[in-house]
């Protein structure tokens, strides 16, 4: 089965070509940051805008690549929640159309299961053997948009328990912020990733607390480091570049990554399973990569992290979680709606939740 992925549900309007195997045919992203850049975040409008001049061009490159025609396809999946609703329409407005004129089931997927899933997903021969975790694993999906720890049992939605999510700013969005604070651009994963490969945290980390330490609860909580970072910039003023800079890059990654590192390690324990999959932008993060791999090696719990084109977001995750609904018999059909919000069942509610 080869199934034709769109994913249109922030800044990156993307579309890729996927066997029910995970076997990657072929992956076209187009991100917006450059249009969205200016205003230190994503802006709904210009997001939907930018997708709906992207779409078709996107899709033809896919399909292109793989060497396929629109009626080629088994199938399309699309994103369709959760995410701006402006962006999301144009995605599934396209994917309808498709959907239409060649007579192809059509299956709406959520952002958050393709994210969970994309551990699973081959891309070319060096990934044809890479090992792939068995049921359940313990996920940890750090985004932008999105933070939180989930038991998958199935690769299905049903099957799929979240455990904890952040109360308040993802961490992606927690690095997005500081480094807008510090001037760095947007977005800030990157650059504050590259710059604390140089620094010295324990330089800098009287400036930046550990976030929700509490050991017991699998919630988390990054605003404060946001707060500690503007009293900081407020108190000392913005560090010049070179090595202060370097040093509370570092403090700060260490501060998330330490806490992403400890509540994903103690879900594993708490749920008796020793598999702990990365999902998510900020799983491009070499700290958290190098420090999850050093405690899981320690703690006896088998690691598997995704290729960065699978952890950042992309529109092969969706075709793949998209081909295992259809396999399962599973299809929707043109009355297919966005949402703003995920299907999986969500126990932290953000500014509450378990403590
Ligand atoms: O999954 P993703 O591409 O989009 C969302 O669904 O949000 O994640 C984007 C987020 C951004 O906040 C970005 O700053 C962060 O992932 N990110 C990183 C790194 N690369 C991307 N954060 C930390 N370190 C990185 N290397
Ligand atoms: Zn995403």
């Amino acid at each position: 089965m080869r199934v034709l992925g769109i994913e249109t549900s922030c800044d990156e309007t993307a579309a890729a070509v996927v066997t029910e195997a995970g076997v990657v045919l072929s992956d076209v992203v187009r991100s917006q940051v450059e249009a969205h850049a200016p205003y230190g975040g994503v802006v709904p409008e210009i997001a939907s805008r930018d997708h709906a001049r992207a779409i078709v061009p996107v899709i033809r490159e896919a399909l292109a690549r793989a060497g396929m025609k629109p009626g080629d396809v088994d199938g399309i999946a699309v994103t369709s929640r959760p995410g701006l609703l402006g962006a999301l329409l144009v995605g599934l407005s396209a994917a309808k159309g498709l959907s239409f004129t060649t007579g192809k089931p059509i299956v709406g997927v959520d952002h958050l299961v393709g994210h969970l899933l994309a551990v699973f997903l081959r891309r070319g021969e060096a990934e044809a053997e890479a090992p792939v975790p068995s049921y359940p694993f313990i996920a940890l999906l750090a985004s932008g948009g999105h933070t939180a720890l989930y038991r998958v049992d199935a690769p299905r939605l049903s099957a799929i328990r979240e455990l904890g999510a952040t109360r308040d700013d993802a961490a992606g969005e927690a690095f997005d912020k500081t480094a807008k604070l510090l001037g760095l651009g947007y977005p800030g994963g990157p650059v504050v990733d590259r710059l604390a490969a140089t620094g010295d945290a324990s330089r800098a980390k009287d400036a930046v607390p550990r976030s929700m330490a509490h050991r017991e609860s699998l919630e988390f909580s990054f605003s404060g480091l946001k707060a500690a970072v503007m009293r900081h910039v407020a108190t000392q003023g913005k560090p010049p570049e070179g090595q202060a800079l370097a040093d509370l890059c570092a403090a700060f990654q260490a501060s998330v990554v330490g806490t992403l590192v400890d509540k994903a390690v103690r879900a594993a324990k708490v749920e008796g399973v020793p598999r702990i999959v990365l999902a998510g932008g900020v799983a491009a993060n070499r700290g958290l990569r190098a420090r999850m791999a050093e405690v899981c090696a320690r703690q006896k719990i088998a690691l598997f992290v995704p290729s960065f084109a699978s952890c950042t977001d992309n529109a092969a995750m969706i075709a793949y979680a998209g081909a295992l609904r259809f396999a399962a018999g599973e299809a929707d059909d043109l009355a297919l709606e966005p949402s703003t919000k995920t299907a999986l069942p969500r126990v932290t509610r953000k500014g509450a939740g378990l403590r």
